[in-house]
């Protein structure tokens, strides 16, 4: 039976529930045959993405860019760079997506933009002192001659996060901050033209419809005044470099523009933050509609831990009325099928242990039961190109093939994330595994394993087991009555190394076990499982470990009704 005493969201936006797919455009689909993705492969495959029954899509940057962080430096916010396609091509896949029911979210970059953008080598060519520096960070170095950082901080990507200029007449001058790559300097946003110019940025992209932008590294853009040192032993949840309070300011403005458009629209911030209430700052209702939920993503497979998460994300986004987010991968992280087969479960961005051992077979049982927990849950869920496909970590790639600036910024300890960005395999036993067109294309930009032939979308399509048909069947599912639910859960007392959620307002439940057999309640009826269940006595089913089913509850309610 509905429940009528929780407020119905079927008229509630699309941001409040929407299963967003994020396309790595570099690494989706290849339509002119060089060995990258680009915008000609993602228009051939918006018919795919229809049919998988996604609502949204988000695209990581596509625009001009030397490609010192994969498209995170950007050289022109307002033109699309030619490895990916044009602008002309971009406004039409926008429009085409919109024909085929899916929303358009791009990724806004404002924390730094490359060293090529305009602004970076005007500045080193104006001088010390110019007003031209004064949309960056420069600083005198420390020491007698200058010759130390300005100060202490590390860039997220190893090494000092500042770099010394050799000035027009071969003198060493002061140092620019670059909180990532050397190429990717820090825009200074005290600085008014900084304002108006991604002010302007997001007048462009909203003038050619997108719904919406991924802000990269939303907590980081304001600096505490001054740039103190973090010093010996920071406190995570107060440094001079994140969420620094003038960043909220920003974001009211931005908000005030985005609402002054017609129609739906939503910011998602990328926030990494360790203290929830200084997360949930970044969703007061004039700020951002949503953010990306890391701590599920960090989140180890174990019951207990899981059902903390959940309660605390739902609890915090309680207070300032946003709605939850779930995700399990994204192009910066291990895969889930990797992670969740290995010993420790957990993710943590500072992770090293890229070839950690991982039981394939264990990984994927765990990624198809957290695909159900996820899109069952209340909220916004992403889906990172390749989860529906059940892809692994790349763990074996050559060193020789890796691009990820942390692989060289970190002398090869870290091994960055090129193993979470191989191309897609699409079909068939190809060179590309179906990715570029022909036989004459240029080989992917990284190295597919041969194995992947069976992952392949062709090789699961229409195959009643595999990852694609779970996602397909689940979204289906979640669009056809889960997202419009009211926007709650009730957990349901199923035991130890459980997890069991209801949605009020249906005849719904989601119950994973993680360990041992779980019988099903006798009067439900199994709506999808993601693994085979096995029978028990006395006519029982029993659910197995690592396993997720959807149940309607009682018969002749949920799916019906909603
Ligand atoms: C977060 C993005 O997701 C990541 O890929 C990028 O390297 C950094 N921000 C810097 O822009």
């Amino acid at each position: 039976m509905p429940d009528t005493a929780a407020p119905r969201p079927e008229a509630a936006p699309w941001w409040r529930h929407a299963s967003i797919y994020q396309i790595y455009i570099r690494s989706f689909a290849d339509g002119n045959g060089d060995g990258v993705g680009d915008i000609a492969g993602v228009r051939s495959r918006l018919p795919y993405l229809r049919e998988l029954g996604v609502d949204a899509l988000w695209f990581n940057p596509w625009y001009v860019s030397p490609m010192a962080d994969a498209g995170y430096d950007v050289a022109d916010y307002r033109d699309i760079d030619p490895l990916f396609g044009t602008l002309a091509e971009a406004e039409e896949l926008i429009a085409k997506a919109h024909e085929h029911g899916l929303r358009v979210i791009v990724d806004l970059v404002p924390n730094h933009c490359s060293d090529r953008h305009p602004w970076f080598p005007r500045a080193l060519a104006a001088g010390p002192g110019s007003p031209e520096r004064d949309r960056f960070w420069f600083l005198p170095g420390r020491g007698a001659h200058g010759e130390l950082p300005p100060n202490d901080w590390q860039s997220y990507f190893g090494g000092p996060a500042w770099t010394r200029v050799t000035e027009a007449d071969g003198a060493p001058g002061p140092w620019y901050l670059h909180m990532f790559a050397p190429e990717q300097p820090d825009l200074n946003w005290e600085h008014p033209e900084v304002r108006t110019e991604f002010e302007d940025i997001l007048r462009f992209w909203l003038d050619r419809d997108v719904d919406g932008f991924r802000i990269d590294v939303a907590h980081g853009l304001a600096k505490k005044p001054g740039l103190p040192d973090v010093g010996p032993s920071p406190d995570p949840s107060d440094l001079p470099y994140q969420d620094v309070d003038a960043v909220h300011d920003v974001y009211r403005g931005w908000r005030r523009i985005l609402d002054s458009y017609p129609g739906e629209r939503a910011f998602i911030g990328e926030v990494w933050l360790p203290e929830a209430q200084q997360f949930a700052r970044y969703l007061r209702p004039d700020e951002l509609h949503s953010a990306f939920n890391f701590d599920f993503l960090c989140c180890p497979w174990d019951a207990e831990a899981l059902r903390k998460v959940v309660d605390s994300t739902v609890e915090v986004h309680r207070t300032v009325d946003a709605p939850p987010t779930w995700v399990l991968s994204n192009h910066d992280t291990i895969r889930h099928v990797t992670r969740y087969g290995r010993e420790d479960t957990s993710f943590d961005m500072g992770d090293k242990r890229l070839l950690d051992p991982s039981d394939p077979a264990l990984g994927r049982r765990r990624a198809r039961a957290a695909a159900l927990i996820t899109l069952a849950l209340p909220g916004g869920v992403y889906v990172y190109q390749g989860d529906e496909l059940g892809l692994p970590e790349v763990q074996d790639l050559p060193d020789a093939v890796l691009q990820d600036p942390t692989f060289v910024r970190s002398g090869g300890l870290d091994r960055g994330r090129d193993g979470c960005r191989v191309p897609l395999p699409w079909a068939g036993h190809t060179p590309s595994l179906g990715f570029s067109p022909g036989p004459r294309a240029a080989d992917p930009w990284l190295p597919q394993p041969p194995a992947w032939a069976a992952l392949c979308v062709t090789a699961q399509d229409g195959d009643p087991d595999s990852f694609l048909t779970l996602y397909r069947e689940a979204l289906a599912l979640r669009r056809a009555g889960l997202a419009a639910l009211p926007q709650t859960l009730t957990w349901t007392d199923t035991g130890p190394d459980t997890l069991g959620f209801d949605r009020p307002g249906a005849d719904f439940r989601c119950l994973t076990n993680f360990a041992g057999l779980q019988p099903l309640p006798a009067d439900a009826e199994v709506l999808l499982s993601s693994g085979p269940l096995r029978p028990g006595p006395n006519g029982a089913t029993l659910l197995p470990a690592d396993t997720t089913v959807w149940l309607r509850t009682r018969p002749a309610g949920w799916g019906s009704e909603c």
